[in-house]
């Protein structure tokens, strides 16, 4: 059965569009995606929103234990497109949740039998799990980009995937912060931004809950968070300041071992004083 979808809805043509995606291709979800799927108003214009529009998937960007982050492009054939970050969680196959139990504090599955079924770790457990992570992770974006912190734009969530703004030079992704040889004043510019991440967290009542130069990448200078699905809302879990001060940490090390001068200490209280 061939399937007509109408290219132009909202241009009021009669015409309708008998192409077909290819094999590494689909239709883009944006049309069938609900408002709470997609991400904060107002949308970028960089965003390619037309109903028209294919999802070209153009490679792996990195495969992971919990997740693989695959290139998307994301347009209307012969006019320019959008280039996208798909994060899908692993579902029924192998997958390792064991962080789920540390960071659910303050956030509950609501049906029992999810409960369940993600205690048991039994394939539909594992499928739960990946949605809820994929869910939580596009909250937190979405939470984390209305409050100013550098995120890529969290474009939608569906199921499983969470499509991302690409952050990158052409196709060729920014590297960690982890990957780079900085040094000197460039090197204390990013500590710099990464201080003032830890404060926007902070002010916004959040901890990234695992901050590491593998979770920052560095694009034209800037530096950008990722890997949010386990933000920690510090007025819903007790041990959330907890979270904070290991971040706090983390980099503060890793900068320190680069030869950075930086008292994790004094970074702790200047981004806790943020809270109030
Ligand atoms: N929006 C993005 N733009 C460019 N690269 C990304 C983006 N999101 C993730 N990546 C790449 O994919 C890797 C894995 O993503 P991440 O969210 O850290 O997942 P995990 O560490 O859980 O596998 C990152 O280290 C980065 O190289
Ligand atoms: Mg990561």
């Amino acid at each position: 059965m061939t399937f007509f979808r109408d290219a132009s809805a909202s241009e009021s043509s009669l015409s309708f569009d008998t192409r077909e995606p290819g094999p590494d291709q689909r239709w883009s979800t944006w049309p069938a995606s609900s408002p709470t799927e997609r991400g904060p108003l107002p949308h970028p214009d960089w965003l390619v929103t037309s109903a028209g529009a294919f999802d070209t998937e153009l490679g792996v960007v990195k495969t992971g234990k919990e997740a693989d982050v695959f290139l998307i492009e994301r347009a209307v054939p012969d006019t320019p497109g959008c280039l996208l970050a798909a994060k899908r969680y692993r579902g029924a196959d192998t997958s390792d949740f064991h962080r789920s139990g540390q960071y659910e504090e303050g956030r509950k599955l609501r049906r029992s039998r999810d409960q369940r079924a993600v205690a048991k770790k039994s394939s539909y457990g594992r499928a739960v799990s990946a949605g809820h992570w994929a869910a939580s992770e596009f909250a937190a974006l979405s939470a984390a980009y209305a409050a100013g912190v550098p995120v890529p734009y969290p474009v939608q969530v569906s199921g499983t995937e969470v499509l991302l703004e690409f952050i990158g030079d052409g196709r060729v992704a920014a590297p960690r912060l982890a990957q780079t040889r900085l040094r000197g004043a460039e090197l204390d510019d990013a500590l710099g931004q990464v201080r003032e991440i830890l404060c926007a967290f902070s002010r916004a009542g959040l901890a990234h809950g695992d901050l590491s130069a593998y979770n920052l990448l560095l694009h034209r200078g800037r530096v950008v968070v990722i890997d949010l699905p386990q933000v920690v809302d510090l007025a819903a879990n007790p041990t959330g300041v907890d979270f904070l001060h290991r971040d706090v940490k983390n980099v503060c090390e890793w900068f320190a071992r680069r030869g950075c001068t930086v008292d994790a200490d004094e970074v702790f209280g200047e981004v806790i004083a943020q809270l109030w």
